[in-house]
């Protein structure tokens, strides 16, 4: 026996949630990663931005004249410089903006607080650049000269600062993925072997071995382990039902099947041709018997094939039972019973219409079989409570209160077991009507003898066809 390969496993469902987890959770530790890798390298920058505009400060005098002047120390530029990739420009401007000495088209920081210093990005020459602008004032011992000191360079070494700490992060984050998608990999193989050990005792199993599964499996499994012991429970009750069934059909059959050859041996060894016809008529009882035993074992077996959704139909009940009630009347007249049908109105059921024809067929057969000459039998078809009723009601001898139960079991045969009849009709009748969600009622006539009911629900009115 194979799987249906439907391309499932437990393994890929485990590995893509986890992934799919780890991946977003990725995504957002990486995004959170980069803002403080650019943070940092920020601030790192910064710092070495605002002491190399300090140094430059530091080089700013007043001249005798009054105006401003710097001597650029190389060694303020030079700590910038250390990424090689990196331009460095520089502006120094006195009191009103007035423009003293570096790149003139270098940009300023606006709003610029007189003392300390400031950041700021912005673009020149079409590069990105960083800004970092201090405040002081110049003094020539009687006034102060009040100036800024602009610095700025351009990004690269920081771009690749924050570049390569999220480079690293990354790498270390496919690693962690990898590794618990190995984990998961290797210990869904090991966690499922357990199953593997199971599917190996069961398959060792003979067919008739239904005793319990007490193999050691995972909690998990525990409960499908238990519903497949409860079902082949189940299933061992129904095979012994099965056996019970089969020993009994066949000890039905063997029994007329004894008689029919000493019968035969009898009619062989007959003095008499009286003799011999007498065996004979015995002996034909017996295949009549037999005959009958073989013909309602099948319909028991072929009840529930027969009852497929597909066959369920609309079944006028009235009319079945009116022509079913006919069709037995010669066999009546030839026993001596007035066999009658009352009903009135149609009664829709749902139902599969050969089936039907089975039960009232059984229950006119038993009344015909048991109530004896003279008897009346009606057959009656109405609607009571909302459900479809068919009742099949003789005066005859009927059985006692206390075997009415005993009857519905099979192979149940009243007190005169000669006559041939399986002992499976009211079986077979209560086992139809169970199918179609009805049930059988035996008690005893209203006159005497016996009335079996069978209740059935009423098939929904069908939606009207509308008219196109
Ligand atoms: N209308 C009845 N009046 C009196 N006894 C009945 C009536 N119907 C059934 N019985 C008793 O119940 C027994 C069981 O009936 P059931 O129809 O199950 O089996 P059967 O008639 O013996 O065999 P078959 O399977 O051929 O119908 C009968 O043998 C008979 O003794
Ligand atoms: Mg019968």
């Amino acid at each position: 026996m194979t799987a249906p390969a439907s391309g499932d496993s437990i393994r890929r469902r485990l590995l893509i949630w986890l992934l799919a987890a780890l991946v977003s959770l990725g995504v957002v530790a990486l995004f959170d990663t980069w803002r403080e890798a650019v943070a940092t390298a920020n601030t790192v920058s910064d710092r070495v931005l605002a002491g190399s505009a300090l140094a430059i400060a530091e080089r700013v005098v007043v001249s005798e004249n009054g105006t401003l002047e710097v001597d650029i120390p190389y060694v303020a530029l030079e700590m910038l410089t250390s990424a090689a990739q990196d331009r460095v420009f520089y502006r120094v401007d006195g009191p009103q903006g007035t423009f003293v000495t570096g790149y003139e088209t270098l940009p300023t920081i606006a709003n610029h607080p007189g003392e300390g210093s400031a950041f700021a990005d912005a673009e020149f020459r079409g590069e990105k650049i960083r800004l970092a602008a201090l405040g002081r004032s110049a003094s020539t011992g009687i006034s102060s000269v009040p100036f800024v000191v602009t610095v700025a360079e351009t990004t690269i070494a920081r771009g690749q600062l924050s570049e390569t700490i999220l480079l690293r992060s990354a790498l270390r984050l496919a690693i962690l993925i990898a590794v618990a998608a190995a984990v998961v990999w290797f210990a869904v193989a090991a966690s499922l072997s357990p199953l593997a050990r199971l599917g190996a005792a069961i398959a060792r199993r003979s067919p008739s071995d239904l005793h319990p599964i007490d193999e050691a499996v995972p909690a998990e499994v525990r409960g499908l382990v238990d519903t497949v012991n409860s079902f082949m429970a189940r299933l061992g009750t129904a095979l012994a039902g099965l056996r019970h069934f089969t020993g009994n059909a066949s000890h039905q059959l063997r029994t007329p099947l004894a008689i029919m050859r000493t019968q035969f041996a009898l009619s062989a060894r007959a003095d008499t041709l009286a003799a011999a016809r007498e065996a004979a008529r015995t002996g034909d009882a017996a295949v009549a018997h037999a005959e009958r035993v073989l013909a309602q074992l099948l319909l028991l077996a072929k009840i529930e094939e027969t009852a497929t959704e597909r066959a369920m139909q609309r079944v006028e009940l009235a009319a079945l039972a009116r022509a079913a009630t006919a069709e037995r009347i010669p066999e009546a007249r030839a026993a001596g019973i007035d066999l009658g049908f009352e009903g009135h109105e149609p009664v829709t059921i749902r139902a599969e219409p050969l089936l039907v024809g089975e039960l009232i067929g059984n229950l006119i057969g038993n009344a015909l079989a048991y109530a004896g000459r003279g008897a009346e039998v009606t057959v009656r078809v109405a609607i009571r409570s909302g459900r479809a009723v068919l009742e099949v009601e003789d005066n005859g001898p009927g059985i006692p209160p206390e075997r009415l139960d005993t009857a519905r079991r099979r192979f149940w045969r009243g007190p005169d077991p000669q006559r041939p009849g399986a002992g499976l009709g009211l079986p077979i009748v209560e086992e139809i009507a169970t199918l179609f969600n009805g049930a059988l009622a035996l008690a005893p006539g209203s006159r005497g003898g016996l009335s079996a009911t069978v209740t059935l629900p009423v098939a929904a009115t069908p939606e009207p066809a509308t008219a196109a």
